[in-house]
C-alpha cells in the first residue's frame, strides 16, 4: 500500500475529504509549518501522527525546506499532497520529491495562480470557475495538471458562495486525484500533459448562464 504525507497550514478540509474517502493507502502524517492549524486537531481525531515545523523557526526559506524534508522523509512517503499548505517551496525541495508532490488550487489553471483566486474571478466576470488538481513544479501553480471541476458563477455571488461551491468539488476531485497517483494511474507525458489510464470520456458541457 502506498504512503502519503499531507502537508497543511490551516483548516485543512481538503485533508480531511481524504482522510474521509477511507482510500486504500496509509497516511503516515499530517505535518504543518503553523502549530494552530485547526486541522491537526482534526488529523490527530483521525489518529493519524501530526508534527509540526514551523517556518518562523528558520532562517530562511531553504533552511525551512531543508527541516521540512528531513521530518518528511522520516515517514518514506511515495507521495506529498499539499492541502492548503501555504508555503514557497524551493526548487531543491521539489526536485527532491520530482513528480511526487500534488497540489490543490482553487482555480480553473491556469487563470488565477496565486491568491484571492475567487475575488479575483468576480472581478474578471468570468461565467466559470473551479479548481485543480495539479502536480507540483518550481514554478508556482503550473504543474501538470491531473484533474479539473468547473462551476457555475452565479449573479449573486460573493467571494464566499462561490469559494463554497468551489471547495465542495476540491473535496470531491482531490481524494479521486490522490487514489489514482496511488493505484499509478496517473502519467505525465513528455509534453507535460497528465494522462489517466482506463479514463472514460467526459459528454456533458458547463454553459452558462442559461435561460429560464
Ligand atoms: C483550498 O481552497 C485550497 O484549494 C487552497 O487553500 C484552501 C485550503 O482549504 N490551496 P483547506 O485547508 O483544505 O480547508
Amino acid at each position: 500500500m502506498k504512503k502519503i504525507v499531507i502537508l497543511i497550514s490551516g483548516r485543512g478540509s481538503n485533508m480531511q475529504a481524504i482522510l474521509e474517502a477511507r482510500l486504500p493507502l496509509s497516511v503516515a502524517a499530517v505535518i504543518s509549518n503553523d502549530a494552530t492549524a485547526s486541522g491537526l486537531i482534526t488529523a490527530q481525531k483521525h489518529g493519524v501522527a501530526t508534527r509540526v515545523v514551523d517556518h518562523r523557526a528558520h532562517a530562511d526559506r531553504a533552511a525551512f525546506d531543508t527541516a521540512l524534508a528531513a521530518a518528511i522523509d522520516e515517514y518514506a512517503p511515495d507521495l506529498l499532497v499539499l492541502a492548503g499548505f501555504m508555503r514557497i517551496l524551493t526548487a531543491g525541495f521539489v526536485e527532491h520529491y520530482r513528480d511526487r508532490i500534488l497540489n490543490i488550487h482553487p482555480s480553473l489553471l491556469p487563470s488565477f495562480t496565486g491568491l484571492h483566486t475567487h475575488r479575483r474571478a468576480l472581478e474578471a466576470g468570468v461565467k466559470v470557475h473551479g479548481c485543480s488538481v495539479h502536480f507540483v513544479t518550481p514554478e508556482l501553480d503550473h504543474g501538470p495538471i491531473v484533474a479539473q471541476a468547473a462551476v457555475p458563477v452565479l449573479d449573486d455571488d460573493s467571494e464566499d458562495t462561490l469559494a463554497a461551491r468551489v471547495l465542495a468539488q476540491e473535496h470531491r476531485i482531490y481524494p479521486q486525484a490522490v487514489a489514482w497517483f496511488c493505484a499509478e494511474r496517473l502519467r505525465i507525458t513528455e509534453n507535460g500533459s497528465v494522462e489517466l489510464a482506463e479514463a472514460g470520456r467526459p459528454t456533458d458541457a458547463l454553459v452558462v448562464p442559461v435561460s429560464a
